[in-house]
């Protein structure tokens, strides 16, 4: 581990912890006699989440510092520039205003509180360097004092109370606290950050008299106000995702009370509740009536580079995976969530494990995902090899079915192989795979040593293909699918990709030894599950899916399981069975066996449940449940009813990959495979993609100008890549040079050439 980042600061806090954020504060003046400041850092973390100021403005546009990592073993530290806010032999007061966050606030459905510590403590120092070569370091230390702040209370999932008529209250001396340096570590994580204002598109009364606003997007944030109105007068500000009878649905929110109260001073208020976040499309404030003033939403997330882009000439298909875009940014606030709305927001290891390469294409998610995968493999370590449902786990010890202790479930914990996989194919950055290596092969062996005599995986609890949309609401692990077969093909694929992994790193025996057990594997599984006719046991939609993309089914096999699928996904109308373990591999799977026209009839079927029916019905994100808002208007009563969840959205990997047709061909682009699968059902479909070699993109349109159905495909690509041409590129191909590729796409998308987004300033205090 690390040494400390700090040199001189301990912790601080206050004597007693009380409702509201406190606020350390110290005064310093910066020597005037020492020559220009050279350099100015303020290098800081907490227990809790921190909103640091100098003279009473916020100095960083970072928001939720240090966001959540696996506290446990890794805290993490921020470094903030504050040169151009201190002026030498000036008099400066930095205060640290801390609120309860991860560390001390509520975490997950099961009421649990202060998981990590019930005491916030912030650890802090300015660092000054000077023109005469002399430096000065101000540490937290028992010369800090600590006052109330004008948050009276503050949590992530209930939101937060602001009270500004508040003023100063009696400095009180703090107690003082030696770090643990082993815990603080700098990470990679991009800062979490304020990204666009949205105003409302639609603001109306309801029939108790309160303000609804409708801000046309369900995103993640928090309302910012600026108001004028009478002293002492509040106004209360609740959050839904959809409305239902007009009035807010907050059922989905569960006991999340996703509420903001704002007391006002008298004067004129600015009001940002930036201790807490909510997942919302709607908000309704009371008190509205009697106040002048301004609603926005504020969007709120990781600074994650844009780096891919899709749009095609059928709108629903072009909003569907701009829903999907946005479920992503909603769900990357710090590490990536299964939601942002209710008492869960959890780094539930399954949705990423099948969403990774999807992600991948749409942002740079290197920095993001290896600082969260180093959380993976602290929490893995810790469990003995098990990789746990959710990273970082406040769950620990918790078991699904009562009385058993918790333990690997595939997909889930798949995501130790397949998101590390995910980054390096995207970025084709060895030492990912480095780092990530020995938790692989840590999550093979323990799962290896729970198959049954039969060989496969079938004794432990599985989430198995969570949600299929024939399980009754209150049972989503009641899938068609058998959780054995599910389990042994996720495994199958862990092995191949590990294999592969090893390969890439030089260790040809690991290789080896991880291919010939993934043979007994692929043994194993035909003997228990296949069939002499080639249906798989269950023969659920899903469980062809993954046999087929995890290699598990081979040759006559393959096709067997092929020719079983599409007959499945025939019979059913093109409308979906299968949840998260088979819905992001069903479009694949019929490519791979020739059906693309079935998978084209998949994506763009609109009779429920599929994934263009939500959008039909307004969606802006994608929904947990095929019908989280059910055709006949009503809620889906089942407990896990999200308007925000990427996982079902992991089929526009397949879109990017195969309709658009921009694949790596090999890890980080240095090949780039560009075979487009168009067809006939969509007239054009164009998008781009900034590889670590440069910007590659393509856009093909149907021809109807003959018989049959052709199309022109127009492409560029950086001059050192090297091309693998499909069929369609290759016959009908044009290269064209950067600048006309980037005038073609922007003429028909404007977010076509987009560029890495850059953090708002911060607000005063
Ligand atoms: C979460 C999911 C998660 C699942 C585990 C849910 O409550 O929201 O996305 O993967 O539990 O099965």
């Amino acid at each position: 581990m690390s040494d400390s980042p700090f040199t001189i600061a301990s912790f601080i806090r206050a004597e007693s912890e009380s409702e509201g954020a406190p606020r350390f504060v110290r005064r310093f003046r910066v020597p005037g006699d020492r020559g220009a400041l050279t350099s100015a850092t303020l290098v800081l973390t907490a227990e809790g989440i921190v909103e640091p100021a100098l003279d009473g403005r916020v100095v960083t546009p970072e928001v939720l510092i240090p966001g959540w990592t696996s506290y446990e073993w890794r805290l993490r530290v921020v470094t903030i520039d504050l040169r151009d806010r201190l002026r030498e032999g000036a008099e400066h007061e930095i205060s640290l205003l801390v609120g309860n966050g991860w560390f001390r606030g509520r975490l997950g459905w099961m009421g649990a509180r202060a998981v990590y510590g019930s005491r916030r403590r912030v650890l802090a120092e300015v660092r000054l360097t000077f023109a005469d070569g002399s430096s000065e370091v101000i540490g937290t230390d028992d010369s800090w004092r600590v006052t109330e702040s004008a948050v009276q209370a503050d949590d992530l999932y209930d939101g937060e109370v602001i009270d500004a008529r508040h003023r100063p209250s009696p400095a009180m001396p703090v107690i003082v606290e030696a770090p643990e340096p082993s815990r603080l570590v700098v990470t990679t994580t991009p800062p979490i950050v304020r990204h666009e204002a949205v105003p409302p598109v639609r603001s109306w009364r309801d029939p108790d008299g309160a303000w609804l606003f409708d801000l046309g997007q369900n995103l993640v944030g928090w309302l910012r106000l600026r108001v004028r109105g009478p002293e002492g007068h509040r106004l209360t500000v609740q959050h839904a995702e959809v409305l239902i009878d007009g009035a807010l649905a907050r059922e989905p929110l569960r006991s999340a009370r996703a509420e903001d109260v704002f007391i006002l001073s008298g004067g004129d208020d600015e009001f940002e509740p930036t201790l807490t976040f909510h997942g919302f499309r709607f908000a309704r404030i009371t008190g509205w009536d009697e106040v002048e003033g301004a609603v926005e939403a504020v969007v709120v997330g990781s600074a994650l580079p844009r780096i891919g882009t899709f749009a095609c000439s059928h709108p629903t298909l072009t909003r569907f995976h701009e829903n999907v875009v946005w479920s992503l940014r909603g769900n990357t606030v710090g590490l990536p969530t299964d939601c942002p709305q209710r008492d869960e927001r959890l780094g539930w290891t399954g949705d990423i494990a099948v969403f990774a390469p999807s992600a991948c294409y749409l942002f740079d998610m290197g920095g993001f995902l290896r600082a969260w995968l180093a959380d993976l493999r602290a929490e893995q370590a810790a469990a003995g090899g098990r990789v746990p449902y959710v990273v970082p786990d406040p769950l620990k010890g918790w078991a699904v079915r009562e009385g058993e202790s918790p333990e690997s479930t595939a997909i889930w914990s798949d995501a130790a192989v397949w998101v590390p996989w995910a980054l390096w194919e995207a970025g084709g950055d060895l030492e990912v795979l480095q780092e990530s290596y020995g938790s692989m092969c840590a999550h093979l062996d323990h799962v290896l040593a729970r198959l049954s005599d039969r060989g496969v995986w079938e004794g432990d609890f599985q989430f198995g293909d969570w949600l299929d949309p024939t399980a009754p609401p209150d049972d989503p692990t009641a899938a068609i699918a058998d959780p054995g077969v599910i389990a042994t093909a996720a495994l199958h694929r862990s092995l191949v990709l590990t294999a592969a992994a090893a390969d890439a790193l030089g260790r040809h025996a690991d290789a080896q030894h991880w291919r010939s057990t993934a043979d007994r594997v692929r043994e194993a599984f035909a003997a228990a599950y296949v069939r002499s006719d080639g249906t798989i046991h269950s023969d659920a939609p899903a469980v062809y899916a993954l046999a087929i993309v995890s290699g598990i089914v081979k040759g006559a096999g393959e096709a067997a399981a092929g020719a079983r699928l599409v007959a499945l996904v025939r019979a059913a109308g093109h409308r979906i069975i299968a949840g998260f373990a088979g819905a992001p591999y069903l479009c694949e799977a019929l490519t791979r066996v020739g059906a693309v026209d079935d998978a084209y009839a998949l994506l763009l079927n609109t009779a429920e449940p599929s994934w263009l029916a939500p959008v039909q019905r307004g969606a802006t994100t994608v929904w947990e449940r095929w019908d989280s808002l059910r055709a006949d208007g009503s809620l889906n009563p089942g407990e896990m009813t999200s308007f925000n969840h990427y996982a079902l959205g992991a089929v526009v990997d397949w879109i990017h990959r195969t309709l658009l047709g921009i694949a790596p061909g090999s890890p980080g682009y240095a090949r780039v495979r560009l075979d487009p699968r168009p067809s006939a059902a969509l007239a054009w479909a164009q998008g781009g993609l900034q590889t670590p070699h440069g910007w590659v993109a393509l856009r093909w349109d149907r021809l109807d100008d003959g018989p049959e159905p052709a199309y022109r495909v127009r492409y560029c690509a950086p001059a050192e890549v090297e091309l693998e041409l499909g069929d369609v590129a290759r016959v009908r191909g044009e290269r064209l040079s950067e600048q006309d590729m980037r005038d073609l796409l922007s003429a028909h998308d404007q977010t076509a050439t987009l560029s890495p987004e850059v953090p708002t300033a911060g607000r005063g205090a």
